[in-house]
């Protein structure tokens, strides 16, 4: 089924400039980058994003990396695009990543860990409609 996720390049691999090899790969595989767009988050969309893991231990470092710099933020249309963008991108910690994934390829450490995409279908829509409300 044709569906739309989620996806942020996240500050350390656009410092890095991994961003063009990064979009690059979801264009080979064959899907498309409907909506995208670089910004620098601020407290108070990152409360949003990721106010779910509020209280865990590793949420301040979470937080003050992800404003650290620019981000990419995308939307990602094609096939099972959820499943399929999460495989692609390998496992949360880069050192358990897959090589061949985007984490496993790119990553060391988190929070350092490259990208994030969304986790299912109903994240997919919240976290679209809270980078491309307009
Ligand atoms: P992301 O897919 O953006 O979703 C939440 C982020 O929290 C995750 O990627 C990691 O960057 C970070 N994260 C999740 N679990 C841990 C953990 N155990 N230790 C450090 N950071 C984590």
């Amino acid at each position: 089924m044709i569906e739309r996720t989620f996806v942020a390049i996240k500050p350390d691999a656009v410092k890095r400039k991994l961003s063009g090899k990064i979009i690059q790969r979801f264009e080979d595989k064959g899907f498309e980058i409907v909506e995208l767009r670089m910004l620098l988050l601020d407290d108070e969309l990152l409360e949003q994003y990721y106010g779910e893991h509020k209280g865990k231990d590793f949420y301040n470092d979470l937080i003050s990396f992800m404003k650290s710099g620019r981000i990419i933020a995308m939307v990602v249309e094609g096939n099972d695009a959820v499943k399929n963008v999460r495989t692609m991108v390998g496992a949360t910690k880069p050192w358990e990543a897959s090589m061949g994934t985007i984490r496993g390829d790119y990553g060391l450490s988190t929070p350092h860990n490259v990208i994030h995409a969304s986790d299912s279908l109903e994240s997919a829509k919240r976290e679209i409609n809270l980078f491309f409300k307009d």
